[in-house]
């Protein structure tokens, strides 16, 4: 193997100390990265691969370490992204928001009259001032096991569900789990596992009359023909939805103290990636890529503000599969673009 220049060697080892080439000498990150394997089920094609792996995890605990040294309001662990570079994270996990949300994939909803309201919904009109300090949706029972999309771009079919779910719940005090599966496979709007976006899954919900149950239509993680006899079943149905109004987190609070609500996040980065656990302050961007859900909303006792955000990459990872997202964060999109591209459904 050619050694790399010296100059390239000084920058790398200054940067991540663990990334030097005495991968076989190194019994001890070999074990580590062998545990690790165990805990989260992995088997590699060959050695090669496994190596390769191996590199990557030592690379990424490298930055973990130093990152949590650092004394940041957040940690990160090696989760089971561990063995993904960032780029390879975003290219596995990132492909489920569509790429424009007025652009219809079919033209069946240019002679389909929706009825789709125009105005907030009522309850999102409380003023600011009159919302209670903290609002935990998980705490009500008004949110269902926190699923797992599997390397399917389907995060935006979760995000909705997940807010049918809770409103289900606040309503008719019916927690049920809802089809993601049956938006994949039959939202004609929505490319499936290629990408869809929250606002087509209520339309769907709403021209269906209703979504079947989880129990009934269960989670597959790739795109199938459509059961058509499910789609009658109707377990729960929606009037309508709302699109909270764009970068306004006053207006997302004053939702989000009413019911769990649709967003949409930049989950892209490496810290998102390895994010284990405290209020997730970035940096990010605001160039959103993934569908998730804010279920709440609270202030820890440093008067640091956070949505509670569920997301759908398994309890597995971050708080249970959870993320406190950083919350009026000075700027007008929302952390991570957070309040670009809000909704709720109206029942
Ligand atoms: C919500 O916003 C999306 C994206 O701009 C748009 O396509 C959709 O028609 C809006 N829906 C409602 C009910 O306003
Ligand atoms: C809500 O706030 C508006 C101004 O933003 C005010 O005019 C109105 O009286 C307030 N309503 C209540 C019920 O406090
Ligand atoms: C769904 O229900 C409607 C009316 O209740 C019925 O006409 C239709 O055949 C049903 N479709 C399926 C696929 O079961």
């Amino acid at each position: 193997m050619a050694r790399p220049p010296l100059l390239l060697l000084l920058l790398v080892s200054a940067c991540a100390a663990a990334a030097s080439n005495a991968a076989a000498d190194d019994p001890a990150m070999r074990m580590r990265f062998e545990q690790w394997m165990g805990k989260h089920g992995r088997a590699y094609a060959n050695g090669g691969e496994k190596q390769r792996r191996f590199e990557v995890y030592k690379e990424n605990l490298a930055l973990i370490e130093e990152f949590n040294s650092g004394g940041h309001g957040y940690t990160l662990t090696d989760n089971k992204f561990a063995d993904l570079t960032n780029e390879e994270f975003r290219a596995k996990m990132l492909g489920g928001l569509g790429a424009d949300p007025d652009r219809r994939r079919r033209a069946r909803h240019a002679s389909n009259a929706l009825e789709l309201p125009v105005k907030m919904a009522e309850e999102g009109n409380d003023n600011s001032t009159d919302l209670p300090k903290d609002v935990d949706w998980r705490k009500k029972g008004a949110v269902v096991e926190v699923k797992n999309q599997g390397s399917c771009g389907s995060c935006w079919a979760f995000s909705a569900v997940a807010a049918m779910e809770g409103l289900n719940q606040i309503k008719n005090g019916k927690l049920v789990s809802l089809s993601e599966q049956e938006l994949v496979d039959c939202d004609a709007e929505a490319v499936g596992c290629a990408g869809g976006f929250m606002s087509w899954a209520f339309e769907f919900v709403m021209a269906n009359h209703g979504l079947t149950t989880e129990a009934s239509y269960p989670y597959k993680g790739i795109n199938g023909a459509c059961q058509t006899a499910k789609l009658n079943e109707s377990s729960v149905s929606i009037t309508g939805y709302v699109n909270v109004t764009v970068n306004s987190e006053a207006e997302l609070l004053k939702v989000a103290a009413v019911q769990p609500v649709s967003v949409a996040v930049d989950a892209g980065g490496f810290l998102f990636q390895l994010y284990a656990g405290g209020v997730f302050s970035g940096p990010c961007t605001a160039q959103i890529n993934h569908g998730v859900t804010v279920v709440g909303y609270g202030e820890t006792d440093k008067a640091e503000k956070y949505w509670i955000v569920k997301n759908s990459w398994g309890p597995e990872w971050g708080e249970a599969g959870y993320m406190l997202m950083q919350r009026d964060a000075g700027v007008p999109t929302g952390l991570c673009g957070i309040a670009m591209l809000a909704s709720y459904p109206v029942m």
